[in-house]
């Protein structure tokens, strides 16, 4: 039903009567067969209400996915949803920001994240990727999330705070690390101070910070320092934890699916790149670290008949969007040739980065960080699963993602150099090609 045949509604949509508390822990503890199961009985959208929550409307039709991502953001604030982030990132970031505050930040870093100067990082990511590959062990099963952690912490520093690895804050990558702790956080914060100062007198070598330091508020006053340290932390909230979990999925996925990897391997040594970008979509897709598109309704807002009450949770899932049968056919199986046709990564289907004005301002890193790394890892090593009969690994919950429950253990051997053969579109081997 579109909004324009929408009714009045003094209910919300239905969902399970579960007792509140049990909502609560079914959806913090387990939320995917929570809500796949919900989803099952209620459709595309239902109302949950867990305790201590504001009730939450869940979608996961592409038709109103679409009109919540185009609505007016005045009527949709994403920055009021997103409340529960302010002690980690601090009230003035693009991520509690909303109406011209929001749209002038965003303004101001999109820039730094497109075009020529993203590209100029693309040296930076790949460095710090084969540095951390060289200590990776063979034969032993090992967890790589944490060392997807430690990776995405210095592309962080490195690209957004502007920090090199010889620079003189030794300490400042464990506290990143530890960010959720406030102890860390406060410590984080201090340097970051730190930070600022000395690009302000020196100039700055990152681009994010440089455009930081010369932007201004929606007001055309410039920003200070705690705005900005603010909108640093904002960016590692939002961008570091969300990398790795992506990347921990990656290998877990491709260590469980050797055919796939073996394309990937081919595809890397010829060049062939959309088939790296299939399997980055397809991580994406079936395994999304994240949840949920938030938005908080400021009036009344009609969606799909119902009237949806101010104060509401709006939240679009990713996951139930990307299992919908009629959109990904044999939607749990792991096959990124889905995404070798045309158009298969639809605006309001394939949401892993959410959408509209709120669509993350990360996306191009985090894609070039995933593709990087994947390029690299799959040269280098073959990803076997821990041991002969191990399953696919469970979700488990860090922060604000959900992340392999093993940590995504997998051994690796060394990448034979033998000549391999390359593929096409239509996912068939082609030629022998060596690298
Ligand atoms: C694979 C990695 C990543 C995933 C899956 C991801 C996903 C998302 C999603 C789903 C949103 C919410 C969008 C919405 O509400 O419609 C978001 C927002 C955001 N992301 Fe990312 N993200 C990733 C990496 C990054 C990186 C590397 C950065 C920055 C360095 C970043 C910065 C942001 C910011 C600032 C926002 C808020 C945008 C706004 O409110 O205007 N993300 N991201």
């Amino acid at each position: 039903m579109s909004s324009t045949a929408a009714v009045e509604a003094h209910e919300l949509p239905p969902g399970p009567d579960d007792p509140p508390a049990l909502q609560a822990r079914r959806f913090l503890g387990d939320p995917w067969s929570y809500l796949r199961e919900t989803s099952e009985r209620f459709g595309a959208m239902f109302t949950l209400r867990p305790l201590y929550l504001p009730a939450l409307v869940v979608i996961s039709d592409p038709a109103l996915v679409q009109e919540l991502f185009t609505a007016d953001p005045a009527a949709l604030h994403a920055g009021a949803a997103n409340r529960v982030l302010e002690p980690a990132s601090g009230a003035h970031s693009v991520l509690l920001l909303d109406d011209d505050e929001h749209l002038a930040r965003r303004r101001l870093l999109l820039p730094a994240f497109r075009g020529e100067r993203l590209a100029s990082s693309a040296s930076v990511v790949s460095g710090l990727v084969a540095r951390e590959l060289d200590r990776w062990p063979l034969g032993e099963p090992i967890a790589l999330h944490p060392r997807f952690r430690s990776i995405a912490a210095d592309v962080m520093l490195a690209v957004v705070f502007g920090v090199e690895e010889e620079d003189r804050w030794p300490e400042l990558k464990k506290d990143v690390l530890s960010i959720q702790f406030d102890e860390q956080r406060q410590r984080a914060r201090a340097a970051l101070h730190e930070i600022v100062a000395v690009a302000r007198r020196d100039g700055s070598s990152s681009h994010v910070l440089a455009m930081l330091l010369g932007g201004h508020d929606a007001h055309g006053r410039p920003l200070g320092d705690e705005e900005i340290v603010d909108e640093l932390l904002a960016l590692l909230v939002a961008g570091q934890e969300t990398t790795a979990g992506s990347l921990a999925w990656a290998v877990e996925r491709l260590s469980r699916h050797r055919a796939a990897q073996d394309l990937l391997r081919a595809a890397v040594r010829c060049g062939e790149d959309a088939y790296v970008d299939a399997v980055v979509s397809e991580v994406l897709r079936v395994r999304p670290v994240l949840q949920w598109s938030v938005r908080r309704p400021t009036e009344a807002f009609t969606l799909g008949g119902w009237s949806i009450p101010a104060g509401t949770l709006l939240a679009a899932s990713l996951y139930l969007l990307h299992l919908r049968p009629d959109l990904f056919p044999e939607p749990d199986r792991f096959k990124p040739e889905r995404f070798l046709a045309a158009g298969r990564r639809g605006t309001y289907t394939w949401v892993a980065f959410g959408g509209g004005v709120r669509r993350c301002l990360g996306a191009s890193l985090a894609l070039l960080e995933m593709n990087t790394a994947l390029r690299q890892i799959v040269d280098r090593f073959v990803l076997l699963p821990p041991h002969d009969d191990a399953g696919d690994e469970g979700w488990r919950r860090s922060g604000i993602t959900y992340v392999p429950a093993a940590g995504a253990t997998v051994r690796l051997s060394l990448a034979t150099l033998a000549p391999v053969t390359g593929i096409d579109a239509g996912r068939r081997p082609t030629a022998g090609v060596r690298r």
